[in-house]
């Protein structure tokens, strides 16, 4: 169709992001010091069914804060899956301790728990999981292996928000766990992240580490005690984000229905193959991922990527392994070794447009189009 173009994934605001954000604009409160930090926070620990949370610039200062916190330092390991965003990695980078991959399951496409233990170190200090595209991870098996060789578990939520776990909260599962709200994820303010924690002390160190290391509950005298970051996020973002909770059902319910259209739509056409439901968990769908499975399909994953953008439909690649990312080496990462599936997720697969607000008439295009091209 001509001038037609579906991208690949838009922000979605819908509620009060407009008239919150005018409000930080009239007052003049546009820093990290307004009032929509704080009403942010809480309404998204409350989401989350924790105590407490901390917003911060993005996901990656999240899951840096939250590791800092946990006292993971150099001659650290921590463990994660091979296939999941950079950040994960990096954040484990710049603590100086070394991240350990873990394959991922071939049908969730979420860490392998089955081959956890046999990565585990007497320098293994914690576990992040990451709950990709949305699915939730088997948190009782992880928070029983954590248990067992006494470690740490900083859930990855970037992708989540909302997800559940055998009817519990992502995020609640573990000693802190880290949120993205970029503009793409589920729940958007822009750029931003945010820690949740049951724990009282992580919560306060949390927030020391977020704003320099200032004390918290003393006079500032300028003298600081700990190397701290600035992580702040601003009023602006908090207001965007405050809106965004307030719906965070309704955009959840969006995602969910979209992704269910996408697999009514193409469970006809083979070699389409779609990421499996955690059993017991809500996947929230953060992206429509597929995996071309070639030889059924009768085309390339890449041929198919092409006729698609030809035809003003957007899509994205995968994510590239952890395992072979050159960059991670000199942290003394093995870049090297089979992690099969995380492999055939890179080889095979790609996003088809996923924003909340995406239409039915849009999906229905998309599919009509992939089922076509196999013919
Ligand atoms: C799984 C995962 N972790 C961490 C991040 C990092 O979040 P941010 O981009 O907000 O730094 C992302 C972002 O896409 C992500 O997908």
């Amino acid at each position: 169709m001509k001038n037609k173009f579906i991208p690949v994934c838009n922000a979605y605001l819908n509620g009060n992001e407009k008239k919150y954000l005018l409000d930080c604009i009239n007052t003049g409160w546009i820093s990290s010091a307004g009032k929509y930090v704080k009403e942010f926070e809480q309404s998204f620990a409350k989401y989350c069914d924790s105590k407490y949370a901390v917003a911060v610039s993005n996901g990656t200062a999240a899951l840096h804060i939250a590791l800092v916190t946990l006292g993971i330092k150099k001659g650290d390991e921590v463990i994660l899956p091979s296939f999941t965003m950079i950040a994960c990695a990096f954040a484990i980078c710049y603590t100086g301790a070394k991240p350990v991959f873990v394959d991922v399951d071939k049908d969730t496409w979420t860490i392998d728990v089955n081959k956890i233990e046999e990565k585990i170190t007497s320098k293994t200090k914690a576990i992040m999981p990451v709950h990709i595209f949305g699915n939730p991870c088997d948190m009782y098996e992880i928070k029983r292996i954590a248990k067992k060789y006494k470690l740490h578990i900083i859930e990855d939520c970037a992708e989540a928000h909302g997800a559940t776990y055998k009817n519990k909260k992502v995020g609640s599962f573990s000693s802190i766990a880290a949120f993205s709200f970029f503009a793409n994820k589920n729940l958007t303010t822009g750029e931003g992240g945010m820690v949740v924690t049951n724990n009282k002390k992580y919560y306060e160190k949390l927030k020391y580490y977020r704003n320099m290391c200032y004390p918290l509950n003393k006079p500032r005298t300028y003298e600081h005690e700990d190397i701290g970051f600035n992580y702040r996020i601003t009023n602006m973002q908090a207001a965007v984000g405050l809106a965004q909770v307030e719906k965070a059902n309704y955009y959840r319910s969006l995602r969910i229905q979209n992704n269910n259209l996408y697999r009514q739509y193409l469970k006809n056409v083979p070699g389409i193959i779609f990421q499996k439901n955690q059993k017991n968990g809500l996947n929230v769908n953060w992206m429509n991922a597929i995996l071309i499975d070639e030889k059924q399909y009768g085309k390339t994953k890449k041929q198919l990527m092409e006729y698609l953008n030809k035809n003003g439909v957007d899509t994205r690649l995968l994510f590239t392994g952890l395992h072979k990312q050159k960059c991670l080496k000199k942290y003394g990462c093995n870049i090297i070794g089979k992690y099969k599936e995380t492999e055939k997720l890179t080889k095979y697969g790609f996003y088809l447009p996923s924003s909340s607000d995406l239409q039915q008439s849009d999906i229905k295009y998309i599919c009509n189009l992939i089922a076509k091209f196999r013919r």
